[in-house]
């Protein structure tokens, strides 16, 4: 089978680093997708796994279509019967985009028709079993139909009990984490945590917990699935889960965000891996050397909080000042972020979190000597 894998804009390379841990090799991602040949193992590795992948498809097909004759005739000709079943539930999405076809309403119950057509041979389809969530996406005219393995999207990790105010997705963090020098040797604190997203990633990938390791997928229930291809695969992950001493720490003002955090780290089955304290990030301080912090500042969305945000961002900076060697990589849509936090950024990468463009700054500090256990 041909799976598809997509991931938000600005996690291309961390999706890509981890494909080619997985062993999928040097992949390209074009448009914010992978693309690879595949089995059923594939689909299980890639939602269990990946920390930054949005989504994980199987494309059952991609072809030009200028109308909704073609886009019946294209959906028509998909083997269904090869993945789905005739009980099953199709729940069907669709995007036009630059297309002859823009209709999205149609191009949905025209695909279902088609579907309908094949698999029911006319007969109208029971939808009483598993469910198949179906994305036909048509852009410039070339549709690709995509069956959805993973149900829910990836970033929901299942530790997520409540939602916090601007939380982060997890698949963000993740990929954000993967772009910064931290490793479970090095110190690591998140000063502006709230529901401790940063924190409770970290902890995960550093004791090798796999990111769907708490979640249903969609695939798992299809019935020409196995089951027991997942619980093998998620049980030699289980085996491989580490309990190094490690301590990450989250401060944030805010009572209610902690004790989301704890609930959620508490879920994800980290909780002693962490420590999330009621404190101002000013009152942050360590003896440690080269710790890494990783954290989203409040931005202010409105124009009367500018001042306050200015202040603690220079705070910050001062807080970023008085630690040794520490690293820090801030995600803001602050575009003087630099100049209020007092140091220059090493690097810069442009990154959406959700529709609000964002800088992610790195400043580095020193790295540990060659000598000193990595
Ligand atoms: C954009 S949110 C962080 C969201 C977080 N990344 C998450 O996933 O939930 C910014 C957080 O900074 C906290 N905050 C604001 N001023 C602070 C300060 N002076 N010290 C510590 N935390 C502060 C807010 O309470 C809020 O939870």
């Amino acid at each position: 089978m041909r799976i598809c894998i997509s991931c938000a804009a600005g996690c291309e390379a961390a999706l890509k680093r981890e494909l080619y841990k997985l062993g999928y090799g040097d992949l390209p991602a074009v448009n914010g997708r992978v693309h690879f040949e595949g089995d059923y193992d594939d689909l299980c590795k890639c939602n269990l796994f990946l920390r930054t992948a949005n989504r994980v498809y199987v494309e059952l097909a991609a072809f030009k279509a200028t109308n909704f004759d073609e886009l019946f005739d294209g959906v028509l000709n998909i083997d269904w019967a090869a993945y789905t079943s005739i009980n099953g539930k199709f729940d069907v999405v669709a995007k036009c985009v630059d297309s002859h076809i823009h209709a999205i309403s149609v191009t949905q119950s025209i695909t279902k028709k088609a579907i309908c057509k094949k698999l029911a041979i006319g007969k109208i389809l029971s939808e009483s079993g598993e469910r198949y969530r179906v994305e036909v996406a048509i852009v410039k005219d070339f549709v690709s139909v995509l069956l959805d393995s993973s149900g829910s999207g990836l970033h929901r990790r299942g530790y997520r009990a409540l939602v916090g105010e601007a939380p982060l997705k997890e698949t963000l963090a993740s990929a954000i984490l993967d772009y910064t020098v931290w490793n479970r040797s090095r110190p690591f604190a998140d000063l502006f945590c709230g529901s401790g997203t940063f924190v409770i990633e970290a902890a995960m990938k550093a004791q090798n917990i796999p990111a769907g390791y708490m979640r249903d997928f969609d695939f798992l229930h299809w019935s020409k699935f196995n089951a027991s291809t997942f619980e093998n695969i998620k049980a030699d992950a289980k085996a491989k889960i580490l309990d190094e001493p490690i301590r990450l720490i989250g401060y944030d003002i805010d009572e209610r965000q902690l004790s989301l955090a704890r609930k959620h780290a508490q879920i994800a089955g980290v909780e002693k891996y962490v420590h999330f304290q009621k404190s101002d990030m000013r009152e942050f301080s360590s003896a440690k050397k080269y710790g890494v912090i990783v954290t989203n500042p409040p931005y202010g969305e409105r124009l009367s909080e500018r001042k306050e945000v200015e202040k603690i961002m220079r705070d910050y900076g001062k807080v970023y000042a008085s630690l040794n060697d520490w690293s820090a990589y801030t995600l803001t849509p602050v575009t003087d972020f630099e100049r209020l936090f007092g140091k220059k950024a090493d690097k810069k990468r442009k990154i959406y979190n959700g529709p609000i463009e964002c800088c992610l700054y790195s400043m580095m500090g020193n790295p540990p000597p060659k000598t000193e256990k990595k």
